[in-house]
């Protein structure tokens, strides 16, 4: 159950009942426990509408609570907050709910489902997928799962790169150097390599520059040669980035490149000229926001335009874009489109949304954005020799340095460092991927990422080895828990169980910010909290029925931490 929408409708009701006005009740979260679990600041506002003394409007509405089974007790403090207290019986017994919930965990769906299209991953063929995407693959795949989890119907599209100006330079590159072996064996080196020759050639060669324009408008006018070299390429670059996914362990639903949407785009390119809202611009079809009726905010001012088809006729991304937005609203019907892109595309999107509204659409669109990865010198991440790293050498080294660690610091035995080492250093890299504030740049630190200490992935995954380890020990299947009761009594089991409770409200904030943060925060204030429960809380060596509810909330803290490193898209191993 989510417990703060549900306190946050007692507030209300206790405010209806003593003051009889409808008002919210404002529920947030202490931030000193001293002060108790949540607090309720909604009648100050009231009081002020009303005229009225605000701690006397709040004792009324306290009394209330203070009756009620969930509340232990309910303290006007300050002006006029409430603090809330919840009652101890009361939370063991949501959490006996949650352990018999082993579906769910406790973790109710939302009541009205939507059809979310999440646009993640999305790299360009013919360049090295790099750290980057890295970000918009792992953080994208967390909110896909999340979402899902959340009950809604949700579909992972990989919006490939496939199209555009860089396959003439390509095709003609390729005719020049290509290297056909090369290209079997590493595709998008070989793909990357090319296409840098040739547009270097084509900034200082205007008849170069001249014969790949030609190639692409062969190209796109359906030539059957140029078709064919293009399906090639884009075929050895997908099954290049199907190995990076796999060791990933992320899927999609659909790979609909911008390729996909070719044929629709003279159609965009009319409707937006037909509706008024696009203008022809030196030869070239824009949309200028600063001349159009009913735009707001800063794009109403905004004197950089929109270009949806060059000069030369050729398309762009922007052209692609508007419409993907009108085929995910035809072929799935969708609520809503998340975009899991760089932060740096901010500007593209929020002209994309807006001429998207333009035409009348009113799916929800989201830009999701993330910052940049940064090196240890404060530069965007880069390898040894100074080019840009690559996925497929990163994973690698997070595997190499994870073995290691676990033979140097935990003492494993060298075949099972080894059986771990994906799991516990891909884990890794994702984690420390998404324990950041998207939103925010961060600092790529070996040392910090793989450690079996602090707010690391490997050592949540060590949390759990540990739950897992505490059953095998008893040997006791975790289900013979299930009809257990659960008693609260020492200052860390009611620490432990505050913190289990939340797992409800938690998973539904990050699936509905896309902030798969919310998520890992949660897991390391559980993990701490369950070490100092272990520390100061004997469990097997107590009594029943202490035994057994001491139990219970290793298994509720075992499952959590599973839940949610699966949610992130990290594995959980039993043993470490
Ligand atoms: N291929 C683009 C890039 O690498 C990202 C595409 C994001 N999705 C979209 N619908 N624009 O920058």
């Amino acid at each position: 159950m989510r417990i703060e929408p549900f306190l946050d409708a007692l507030g209300a009701k206790a405010i209806y009942d003593t003051l009889e006005v409808g008002a919210p009740a404002i529920l947030r979260p202490t931030q000193n426990a001293a002060h108790g679990d949540y607090q309720l600041n909604g009648v100050l506002g009231l009081a002020k509408k009303l005229k009225a003394n605000p701690r006397e409007l709040a004792e009324k509405v306290a009394a209330q609570l203070g009756g009620h089974e969930a509340i232990a007790s309910a303290e006007v403090a300050g002006p006029g907050f409430i603090n809330l207290r919840l009652d101890d019986g009361w939370i063991a017994g949501r959490l006996a709910r949650s352990l018999r919930d082993r579906e769910r965990d406790g973790v109710p769906a939302v009541v009205s489902p939507e059809t979310i299209v999440v646009d993640f991953s999305s790299p360009n063929i013919a360049k090295q997928m790099h750290v980057g995407h890295l970000r918009s693959t792992i953080i994208g795949a967390a909110i896909v799962r999340l979402l899902r989890f959340a009950g809604h119907t949700v579909i992972g599209d990989n919006h490939l790169g496939d199209w555009g100006t860089q396959f003439g330079l390509l095709i003609v590159g390729m005719r020049a150097w290509g290297d056909e072996a090369a290209l079997e064996a590493s595709p998008i080196v070989e793909l990357e390599r090319v296409y840098k020759l040739a547009s270097a050639k084509a900034k200082e060669d205007e008849a170069f520059a001249e014969s790949a324009r030609a190639e692409l408008a062969k190209l796109q006018a359906g030539d059957a040669e140029n078709r064919r070299l293009w399906a090639r390429f884009v075929e050895v670059s997908r099954s290049a980035l199907d190995a990076i996914y796999d060791r990933l362990g992320v899927t999609f639903d659909e790979w609909l490149g911008e390729s996909a949407y070719d044929d629709r785009l003279p159609g965009v390119v009319q409707q937006l000229l037909e509706a008024g809202i696009a203008r022809e611009d030196q030869g070239a079809i824009c949309v200028f926001f600063n001349e159009l009726e009913g735009v707001e905010g800063k794009l109403a001012k905004q004197e950089v335009p929109f270009i949806v088809q060059k000069g030369d006729g050729a398309y762009l991304y922007s052209t692609s874009d508007i419409a993907t937005v009108q085929y995910r609203r035809e072929r799935w019907n969708a609520d809503r489109a998340i975009y899991v892109v760089d932060k740096r595309q901010a500007g593209h999107f929020r002209q994309l949304f807006e001429v998207a509204r333009l035409l009348g659409e009113t799916m929800k669109l989201e830009h999701v954005g993330f910052g940049t990865v940064m090196g240890a010198d404060g530069k965007p991440i880069k390898t040894r020799d100074g080019t840009a790293l690559t996925l497929a050498s990163l994973l690698d080294e997070a595997e190499e340095r994870a073995e290691r660690k676990m033979v140097d610091e935990l003492g494993l035995d060298p075949a099972m460092a080894r059986e771990l080492r994906a799991p516990i250093g891909i884990g890794a890299v994702k984690y420390a991927d998404l324990v950041q504030n998207r939103t925010s740049d961060y600092t790529f630190d070996w040392d910090k990422l793989i450690a079996f200490a602090g707010n690391a992935g490997p050592y949540l995954q060590n949390a759990h080895a540990r739950c897992c380890s505490i059953f095998a020990k008893a040997e006791l299947d975790p289900a013979s828990l299930d009809g257990a009761e659960i008693a609260l009594e020492h200052p860390d089991e009611l620490r432990l169980a505050r913190r289990l409770l939340k797992l409800s409200d938690v998973v539904h904030a990050a699936a509905e910010s896309s902030n798969p943060h919310y998520v890992a925060e949660h897991l390391y204030s559980l993990a701490n909290e369950f070490s100092a429960f272990y520390t100061n809380c004997p469990v097997l060596k107590s009594d029943e029925p202490v035994r057994s509810s001491r139990l219970a909330l290793t298994d509720l803290t075992r499952r959590q931490l599973a839940r949610g490193l699966g949610l992130l898209g990290i594995e959980a191993p039993e043993r470490i």
